[in-house]
């Protein structure tokens, strides 16, 4: 299969490139390089051992997107690129709506002009908000609380929308939990730039000695130690259940979502602790005020992809720290050249 994946220079974006390739698909990656680095890639290819084309696109930009997708004539799409920081998108929520929307609807048009019927979507388990019941299955009531889950839900929106209207589109709707972890080869991982937003690359910045002290966001929530509970999720079988899913739209038609989680929750201080077990370091933190918008307890039922996809997730907490470790120990600055 020919696919294209926009924002593959990524983090989930370039684990999943490698699995594609290693599945045997030509691939053509486009990203604006807004939150990654070319390193990422180089490193995909020496790793696979494959070539693959890359452009400098931007999916804001319409007719050089209509024009670069009609070259490489996919025959489906895995759509990561966007933007995905929840607070920054309650700063700049108009920077979410067009990167994010908008440049879905600029990708959908190119679909269509070059006559491509099949997309993979990036979505996330935000779009169930603060969840009515556990473990969440996909018939969940669709919320959100901020712009960026918005931007997830008005896109997953579209393409339900646009499965209706066109009797031969297909879209799978992948609905993220918490993905961490890195390739066993330390070659590449998460890079966050700044202050990471997220608890594992934080784990691993403070365990690495880049940063001081894990702040625990409140430890008086209803959970059986008090700390927040999630579903993460190795970005290893996340990949390899992208490849699923490009097989899953070769044969179906419609919009369906499926959760993507191992179905099972660890609070912030089993992940502090399982890494300080994987990496051998101390990993010193602290209780810290609850952060705003978050919930006491997130994680999926994760039935319906091992059910209509064949997939389920296979690798457990130690290997998401040990790879995580791995990856940062490795490469302490991520991908700057100076590392
Ligand atoms: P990432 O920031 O590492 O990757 C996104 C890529 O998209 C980057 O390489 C960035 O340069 C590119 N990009 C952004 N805007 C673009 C634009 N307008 N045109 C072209 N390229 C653009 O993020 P990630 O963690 O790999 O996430 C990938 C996708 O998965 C995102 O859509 C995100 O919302 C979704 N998601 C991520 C998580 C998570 O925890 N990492 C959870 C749920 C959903
Ligand atoms: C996990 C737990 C925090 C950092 C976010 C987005 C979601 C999805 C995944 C894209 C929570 C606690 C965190 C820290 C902490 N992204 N924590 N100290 O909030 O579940 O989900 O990323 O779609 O949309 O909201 O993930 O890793 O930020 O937090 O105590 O320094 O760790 O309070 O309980 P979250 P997270």
């Amino acid at each position: 299969m020919r696919v294209l994946i926009t924002g593959g220079a990524g983090y989930l974006g370039t684990h999943t490139l490698l699995q594609v390739l290693a599945a045997g698909h030509e691939v053509c990656v486009f990203d604006n390089l807004s939150n990654s680095s070319p390193e990422g890639m180089e490193r995909v290819k020496a790793l696979s051992n494959r070539t693959f084309e890359f452009r400098n696109t931007d999916l804001r930009d319409r007719e050089s997107l209509i024009e670069r997708t009609k070259d490489f004539a996919p025959d489906a799409v895995i759509h990561f690129a966007g933007l995905k920081a929840v607070g920054e998108s309650v700063e700049k929520p108009l920077e979410y709506y067009e990167n994010n929307v908008q440049g879905t609807i600029n990708l959908l048009y190119a679909m269509e002009a070059a006559n491509c019927q099949n997309i993979v979507f990036s979505s996330s388990a935000t779009v169930y908000g603060d969840p009515d019941f556990l473990p969440i299955t996909e018939d969940h009531p669709l919320r959100s609380t901020n712009p960026y889950g918005r931007s997830k839900l008005h896109i997953e929106e579209m393409l339900r929308d646009l499965a209706a209207s066109k009797p031969e589109f297909t879209a799978a709707i992948l609905r993220y939990f918490n993905p961490v972890g890195a390739h066993k080869s330390g070659q590449i991982g998460e890079d966050p730039m700044g202050i990471p937003n997220n608890l594992m690359p934080m784990i691993a910045q403070v365990a690495v000695g880049r940063r001081e002290v894990v702040k625990v966001f409140g430890n008086d929530y209803d959970t059986p130690d008090g700390t927040g509970v999630r579903d993460y999720i190795h970005v290893n079988d996340l990949a390899r259940a992208h490849v699923a899913a490009l097989d899953w739209t070769q044969d179906h038609k419609g919009a369906r979502a499926f959760n993507l989680g191992v179905g099972q929750g660890v609070s912030v201080l089993e992940m502090i602790e399982a890494f300080a077990k994987a990496s051998g370091r101390d990993i010193p933190f602290e209780i810290a005020a609850r952060r705003a918008g978050d919930i006491a307890s997130c994680y999926a039922d994760p039935t319906r992809a091992r059910a209509e996809l064949g997939w389920s997730a296979e690798l457990g907490l130690d290997e998401m720290c040990a790879s995580s470790w791995n990856w940062q120990d490795s490469n302490p600055r991520g991908y700057e050249p100076d590392a």
